[in-house]
């Protein structure tokens, strides 16, 4: 019997996922460019299963089913591509590659095509949910050569995650990169949800004073509400972690964090497309700010800017900080879906954002019980622009809108940053409100170079130009956008 799939890439998420596609009844042949890991696979982790092993990409190709379905777990970027190459010559049309990989989807806009010409079905999909989520149920977004999906979608339904109701956190998402696309997304909100958790721990610990049990308890209870997340969840567990010396472990890692790009490419991806995505953005830039921790620690005793204890009941603090927590994930979620819809329009894909909420519903690293209320969301006003206007989602904006300032405004005050919930907040400031100054920055621009602008009184779309000081000229500057 011929091999149903074959995986390329032994690595962590590789290996895991072979054992997955084994656990579920598909034949897989595995392969690894250093040989002799796929050796040490087959008699380790794999033995007694039904996993089989190649010694060259030639073995490989010759061990496999038609069409042949071979799937690359190996580092983003060139590799993919060399091992396209090598591959090609040894398949047949109408065999199918899927790059499982963190790759950047105009990459693999760029695969799907080059590769349809040559007769050859490429797929780029997003796989989430680590080590354990490889192993036992990740979240799959795939896209790219429709036609393939037939044939990969039993292998990819069966061994990703499920939600309650038992349906496949994976679905076909859409032609072309689509798939890395989303998966972008969700790595851009993955930042966000973690900058934000990190912002609510940093209240309790700096400005509040509450130790890390009780930190613990506290999002064990976030836990159980709408909160319910992956992220509460091992935030809970990292904050009961004591090391060897009985102490939180969490306290003895350096506040440098490190960052591999895709939450980077997702900021650059809505700046380039005009997407107010201020949240994610902010989330890199707390990164990257973190990481200059020499300068930090220097300017911490040159300024007389320490941060100063919260005053108050703690527990209504801690409730306060909640509803922020919350009522900024909602506001994130909406700014990714505002941009996951630009994409789909502008490249005609066609996205089906209730089904991106499924697919994020379990398995992957930012799943949680809320993306089913997005999943609702959409399913019921598939054109929603805005999430926060889900009337489910709007309620809970409004009931938090009071204890969210106040722990926005208190940490201004008391000088701890929280760039992420602030952020938020101003964004759901600037959404919310029909008329914002920027007639001032249109005069301005006018002023000084004659850009034009239009009128309140006036039907939109045409310009006007004033000559504000007498002494400049009638004559307008083009309008073009970079
Ligand atoms: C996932 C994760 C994963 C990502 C890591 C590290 O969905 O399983 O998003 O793909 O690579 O979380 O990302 P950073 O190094 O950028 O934090």
């Amino acid at each position: 019997m011929k091999g149903d799939i074959g995986v390329i890439g032994l690595a962590v998420m590789g290996q895991n996922l072979i054992l997955n596609m084994n656990d579920h009844g598909f034949k897989v042949v595995a392969y690894n460019r250093t040989v002799a890991k796929v050796d040490e696979f087959l008699n380790g982790a794999a033995k007694g299963s039904n996993i089989v092993g190649a010694t060259s990409l030639q073995n490989l190709v010759d061990q496999l089913e038609s069409p042949r379905k071979v799937m690359l777990m190996v580092r983003a970027g060139e590799v993919v591509d060399q091992f396209i190459d090598s591959l090609v010559p040894l398949l047949d049309e109408g065999d199918i590659i899927i790059d499982g990989g963190n790759t950047n989807y105009p990459d693999t806009n760029r695969r799907v095509a080059a590769l349809r010409e040559k007769g050859i079905r490429f797929v780029g999909a997003g796989v989430s949910g680590g080590e354990e989520g490889a192993r036992f149920g990740p979240s799959i977004m795939p896209g790219g050569d429709p036609e393939a999906w037939p044939h990969v979608k039993p292998i990819f339904q069966a061994i990703a995650a499920k939600t309650d109701k038992g349906e496949a956190c994976c679905d076909w998402v859409g032609s072309e990169g689509a798939g890395h696309f989303v998966k972008m997304v969700h790595n851009g909100i993955e930042y966000g949800d973690m900058q934000l958790i990190s912002e609510a721990y940093h209240f309790m610990k700096e400005g509040l004073g509450i130790s890390h049990d009780e930190m613990q308890s506290i999002f064990t209870d976030w836990n159980k509400t709408e909160l319910d997340s992956y992220l509460v969840e091992i935030t809970a567990d990292i904050l009961g972690y004591r090391d060897q010396e009985g102490e939180p472990l969490v306290e003895k890692i350096l506040d440098a964090a490190g960052q591999k790009g895709t939450g980077k490419w997702t900021g650059i991806n809505a700046l380039e497309h005009g997407i107010p995505l201020t949240l994610i953005t902010d989330s890199v830039f707390a990164r990257c700010l973190s990481s200059l921790k020499e300068q930090r620690v220097e300017a911490e005793a040159l300024f007389d800017n320490a941060i100063q204890p919260v005053d108050g009941e703690k527990s209504e603090w801690v409730d306060a900080l909640r509803q922020a927590l919350l009522a900024s994930k909602i506001i994130s979620y909406a700014q990714g879906f505002m941009l996951i819809r630009q994409a789909s329009e502008e490249n005609d894909w066609s996205l089906n954002y209730g089904n991106v909420a499924l697919m994020w519903r379990g398995g992957c690293i930012i799943r949680s019980a809320f993306l089913g209320n997005i999943r609702d969301a959409f399913e019921t006003n598939p054109d929603l622009a805005f999430l926060g206007l889900d009337p489910y989602f709007k309620a809970i904006l409004e009931q938090c809108l009071p204890a969210w300032r106040k722990v926005v405004a208190k940490s201004f005050e008391v000088g701890l940053p929280m760039p992420c919930m602030s952020s938020a907040l101003t964004f759901l400031n600037g959404y919310t409100t029909a008329r914002l100054p920027a007639n001032m920055l249109q005069a301005q621009r006018d002023y000084f170079g004659a850009h034009t602008y239009e009128r309140t009184d006036k039907p939109r779309g045409e310009f006007f130009h004033t000559n504000w000081t007498g002494k400049g000229g009638d004559i307008s500057s083009t309008t073009y956008d970079v």
